[in-house]
């Protein structure tokens, strides 16, 4: 059962694809009508009935069942016993027409049996290149007689021979069998046959003559045909049918009994010119006869219907066809032709050409490319020189360094880069846009910063002078610049862990339940910060004062190890100079108050900026915020307020209090409070900061259990609130912008 319908459900595709083909797929009859009588096709004007049928006698055909119920039905000529095998709808019909035979017997007897007389109904004629008058014998002559249109007309011809081997088959030229053509419009056909000698000297080969008018097609002479033709009654011939007595000129002018249906149907005059008959356009097939009957043909599903080649896509379209070429394959000239891969004449001029003006286009792209380098390499220079080049290499020449490895080419960071792709940046903000890169294997990361005005130069320059000359493990590390592109490029070592600001404010609410910056990180943090600071303040050969700490300059890496970051801001302080006054720069929030008011810079600037990333440490809150209420917006004031109110540990971040910290952190929250101070004098130095975080980080007995999660791990994501966490510094930011939380005040003295 299964099997069975398996096998119908795949066959039914074949079967409903097959079809369709093998039936012919345009109607040929009206409807209602039958078009078949046994196997043969009855198709318009010609019909069974009146209401079928043209409405004329000419076209009125009958179909008689056959006394065997076994034999198929036969078709007649309306009521005459005239049987049509074929209908086409070319103009032709297909007659079996009896055959005329004279025998003699040695006994003196003679039977004759003659064809009837024939008589075409109106507008039929006999086709006389499709038909021969043929007579077979050895001693017989022959007629063919009888009307064409309005005139008679008679010929015939005479077969002779003398011994059977005179007899050659397929030639019927005389010997035994000899032919005549009929002359066109014969309409009337009647068949006399004569012997000369009563066939008395060839009786013993051939007693019996024959004559009939028959389709050249359907008779080859055989001599075994003296014989075999006794038991034959009827031969196939060949007849044309037209419509009606007119011109094609003459029918179309009456519309109403025309009778070339529908607009893709056309009417033509056959060699006799006394009616008309009706076609199909070209591309169209059907019955032409009948409203509708002309229909498209899909010449593209049969490949003798289409003359496209191998090369070539068929499209159907209605009247027609439309060859295209395959991809890649060009048509050969316009006229017809297959399609070749490019290879007409036309094709090979156009390509030719093409070539031409390639390599003509080739050749001032290199000379333009040239003078680009050239221009290019002007432009470098001079970008080279704007950029501070010589100031820098003046500085550097000062402090006695070697330049050499610390200038790099644009190339050289081009290539690292991938041509500064955007897949590469790991950061962007005010500053600039930080690239990743690798360098002689080293992965390393490019600043590079926003268009820098000539009066920044300074600012980056002095960005390279001073960090070229920290070389501390919690200090990024400068690797290099390059001066020759539009803005300058400073290439640092890579800190794969993002900043402390993002660490602190950005953290996933999802991730929070671990808490990667535990107490004992944070701590480590303060104190590697503070030991930077310390050691730019007293341990390198002049001071520096870094003037932008913050949490977002401080970088960590994979072991949470502080890299202090942005230099550009940083100044260099001389032995013999206390204080210098410049105009204010830094972040707010973290800017020193004292400094603000006076423009005196001193390191303590730095204490009090450090102050406020250790309230930041402690309490995880950012120091300025405009999400929060008035009196927390600078948490600073409101984490002193609490302090003095003995309210610390409402402030306190709850990730990092517990039993045994307690005091740690209140000793350190201490510590932020006069680091905070607001006169510089009252603050401790750097140094006494490091020393003492560095007491209490001794003092931790069992730092808690050392998670060494990855920064991979970490899914930091910032909610944008006021201060933005920029990677590897802002310092090229000018003018004060609340929404970056930045300030920069220019001082009447400055400079
Ligand atoms: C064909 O015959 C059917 C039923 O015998 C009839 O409903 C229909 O109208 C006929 N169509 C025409 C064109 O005569
Ligand atoms: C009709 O069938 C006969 C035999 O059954 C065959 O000789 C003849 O060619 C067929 N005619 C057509 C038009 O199929
Ligand atoms: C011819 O025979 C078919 C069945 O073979 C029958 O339906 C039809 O009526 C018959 N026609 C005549 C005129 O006898
Ligand atoms: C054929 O029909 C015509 C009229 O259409 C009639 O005059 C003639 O006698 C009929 N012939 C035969 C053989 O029935
Ligand atoms: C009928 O005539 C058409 C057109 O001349 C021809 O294609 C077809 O083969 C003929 N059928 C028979 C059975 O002779
Ligand atoms: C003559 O011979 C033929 C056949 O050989 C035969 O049919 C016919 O009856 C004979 N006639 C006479 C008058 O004997
Ligand atoms: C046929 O032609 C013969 C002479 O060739 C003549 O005797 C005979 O009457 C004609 N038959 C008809 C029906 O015209
Ligand atoms: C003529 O004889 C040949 C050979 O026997 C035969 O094939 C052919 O059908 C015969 N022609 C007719 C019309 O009977
Ligand atoms: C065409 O035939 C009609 C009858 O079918 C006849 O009345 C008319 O005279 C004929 N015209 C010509 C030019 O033969
Ligand atoms: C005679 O028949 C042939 C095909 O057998 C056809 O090409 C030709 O046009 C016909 N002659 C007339 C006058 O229709
Ligand atoms: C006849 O041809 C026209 C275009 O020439 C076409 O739009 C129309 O569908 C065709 N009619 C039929 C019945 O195919
Ligand atoms: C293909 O046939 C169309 C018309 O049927 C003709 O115009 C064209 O030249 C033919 N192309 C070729 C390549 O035979």
């Amino acid at each position: 059962m299964g099997k069975l319908t398996i096998i119908i459900l795949l066959m039914l595709p074949t079967i409903l694809f097959v079809t369709p083909l093998i039936s012919a797929d345009f109607p040929l009859a009206k409807p209602n009508c039958t078009d078949k009588c046994g196997n043969i096709s009855i198709p318009y004007p010609f019909g069974t009935t009146q209401d079928c049928n043209y409405q004329h006698p000419n076209f009125w055909v009958t179909c008689r069942n056959q006394t065997s119920s076994s034999d198929p039905p036969k078709l007649f000529m309306q009521n005459t016993s005239i049987e049509i095998t074929n209908i086409s709808l070319d103009g032709q019909l297909t007659l079996l027409q009896y055959i005329s035979r004279d025998c003699y017997f040695q006994n003196g007897t003679r039977n004759t049996s003659n064809s009837p007389f024939i008589e075409l109904p109106l507008y039929m004629t006999v086709n006389n290149t499709a038909n021969k008058f043929t007579i077979l014998g050895c001693d017989a002559y022959g007629f063919i007689t009888g009307r064409r249109h309005k005139r008679l007309y008679a010929t015939g011809c005479t077969a002779m021979c003398y011994a059977q081997d005179d007899l050659e088959p397929g030639s019927c030229t005389g010997v035994g069998c000899c032919q005549t053509s009929i002359p066109k419009d014969v309409w009337e056909v009647n068949l006399t046959m004569r012997s000369y000698n009563n066939n008395r000297n060839v009786w013993d080969f051939n007693n019996c003559n024959y004559a009939f008018l028959v389709a050249e097609s359907a008779f080859a002479f055989s001599p075994d045909n003296f014989t075999n033709l006794r038991n034959v009654e009827k031969l196939p011939m060949v007849a044309d049918w037209a419509v009606g007595n007119k011109t094609c000129e003459e029918a179309s002018a009456d519309f109403s009994s025309y009778a070339c249906k529908g607009p893709n149907s056309t009417c033509y005059e056959p060699a006799n010119g006394y009616s008309y008959r009706c076609r199909c356009k070209d591309g169209y097939q059907g019955n032409p006869y009948l409203d509708e009957g002309c229909q498209d043909i899909d010449e593209c599903k049969d490949s003798k219907l289409n003359n496209c080649t191998e090369n070539e896509y068929c499209t159907n379209t209605v009247g027609g066809f439309r060859c295209t070429c395959h991809k890649g394959y060009k048509k050969q000239g316009r006229g017809p032709g297959g399609c070749v891969r490019g290879e007409s004449l036309a094709y090979r001029l156009a390509a030719g050409l093409a070539l031409g003006v390639i390599v003509v286009l080739l050749v001032i792209c290199l000379i333009y490319l040239e003078l680009k380098r050239r221009s290019s390499n002007k432009d470098k220079k001079r970008n080279f020189l704007q950029n501070g080049g010589t100031l820098l290499q003046q500085k550097l020449k000062q402090i006695e360094r070697n330049t050499a490895r610390l200038i790099y080419s644009l190339t050289e960071l081009r290539k690292a880069t991938n041509n500064f792709h955007d897949s590469m940046i790991i950061g962007q903000g005010g500053f600039g846009t930080v690239y990743k890169g690798i360098i002689e294997n080293k992965i390393v990361a490019i600043k590079q910063s926003k268009e820098v005005s000539s009066n920044q130069v300074d600012q980056f320059v002095n960005e390279i002078v001073v960090l070229s000359q920290i070389n501390h493990k919690n200090v990024v590390k400068l690797i290099g610049c390059c001066l020759e592109g539009q803005v300058p490029l400073l290439v640092y070592e890579f800190i794969s862990n993002g900043t402390l600001y993002e660490h602190l404010h950005c953290k996933q609410p999802k991730t929070t339940n671990v808490d990667f910056l535990n107490w004992d990180r944070r701590l480590n943090i303060a104190v590697e910060t503070a030991g930077v600071l310390s050691y730019l303040h007293s341990d390198a050969f002049t001071t520096i004062i870094h003037r932008d700490v913050k949490s977002s300059n401080i970088l960590l890496d994979n072991n949470f190890t502080a890299k202090v970051s942005d230099f550009g801001a940083s100044k260099l302080v001389h032995l013999d100079q206390t204080h210098l006054t410049i105009s204010v720069q830094g972040t707010f929030g973290y800017l020193d108050p004292e400094y603000m008011e006076t423009g005196q810079l001193t390191e303590k600037s730095d204490v009090y900026s450090f102050g406020a990333v250790l309230v930041e440490l402690l309490t995880g809150m950012r120091v300025v915020s405009r999400n929060r209420p008035e009196e927390e917006k600078n948490f600073i004031v409101f984490f002193l307020s609490k302090l003095r109110g003995k309210r610390l540990f409402d402030v306190l971040d709850d990730g990092i209090v517990s039993e045994e910290n307690k005091e740690q952190l209140t000793q350190v929250a201490n510590l932020a409070q006069v680091c905070l101070n607001r006169k510089g004098k009252d603050r401790p130095t750097m140094k006494e900061v490091a020393m003492e975080l560095g007491g209490l980080k001794r003092d931790r007995k069992h730092p808690e259990n050392e998670h060494n999660y990855k920064s991979q791990e970490m899914d930091l994501y910032c909610l944008d609130d006021g201060l933005d966490s920029n990677y590897y510094g802002n310092s090229t930011s000018t003018g004060y912008d609340t929404s970056r939380g930045h300030i920069v005040l220019p001082m009447n003295d400055a400079r």
